[in-house]
């Protein structure tokens, strides 16, 4: 129940993960749904952009490499429309269903890569996130932090999106900037070394993500943890 609005009450939990591209996000939240699975915790495995059947249809917008033209404010507002349906049509009624709801990418995203890398600015993504949002946020976003140069070997086998096609300094300020906002945010935004193995990493998420559940008294997902 982090969000001040009562119609956005709930008790479930709200996971995102964040961070550059190539960091093994895909990887690790498989291990998470995986956990929560195993300790019969109901969860619901989302994504943005495209969460929905609406915002696959934006997706295709915003990652078409032949799409170049797109500037940058109709950058942001089609990857806050995406949220705005993906809240209301999909997260909000999983949390209210008292689902753990575990989304690929959310408001962050818009902060680092629209606000901070496009410059943007920090100010106006998070005013707008508020309003596409209604004012939910996570109650806890992993970013998987990796050197760009890991990423770029990882991602060399892949047929490369619009976004991934950009320059490697665009992605050395996108780590800078989800590591910035980790700063700010520091209770809610938790950084996670990336350039480990992949039990290492998903032994660490996995304990952060207890932590926080047992910490949060608005659900009982901790005692089918402990059990
Ligand atoms: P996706 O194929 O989902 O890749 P990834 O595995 O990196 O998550 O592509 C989503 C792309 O959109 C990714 O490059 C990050 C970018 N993005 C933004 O720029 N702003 C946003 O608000 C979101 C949600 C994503």
């Amino acid at each position: 129940m982090k969000s001040k609005d009562a119609r956005l009450k709930h008790k479930g939990f709200f996971i995102s993960f964040e961070g550059g591209e190539g960091a093994g996000k895909s990887t690790q939240i498989r291990h998470l749904v995986e956990f929560f699975k195993s300790h019969k915790i109901p969860v619901e495995l989302t994504l943005e952009p495209g969460g929905t059947k609406i915002g696959q249809k934006i997706r295709e917008l915003l990652l078409d490499p032949k799409h170049t033209a797109l500037s940058h404010r109709a950058e942001l507002l089609l990857y806050l429309a995406d949220r705005a349906q993906h809240v209301e049509e999909l997260i909000v009624p999983a949390l209210k269903a008292g689902k753990v709801v575990i989304t690929d990418r959310y408001a962050d995203s818009s902060n680092v890569y629209q606000g901070l890398c496009r410059k943007l600015g920090l100010k106006s993504t998070i005013q707008l996130n508020q309003y596409a949002t209604q004012g939910l946020y996570p109650d806890i976003a992993i970013v998987l932090d990796l050197p760009v140069s890991a990423a770029f070997a990882r991602m060399r086998q892949r047929t490369l999106d619009r976004m991934e096609r950009e320059k490697a300094t665009f992605h050395q300020k996108v780590r800078k900037g989800f590591l910035l906002l980790s700063q700010k945010y520091p209770k809610r935004i938790q950084v996670v070394n990336a350039h480990r193995s992949e039990e290492e990493v998903r032994l660490e998420i996995q304990d952060l993500v207890t932590r926080r559940i047992c910490q949060s008294k608005e659900n009982s997902f901790w005692k089918k943890i402990k059990q």
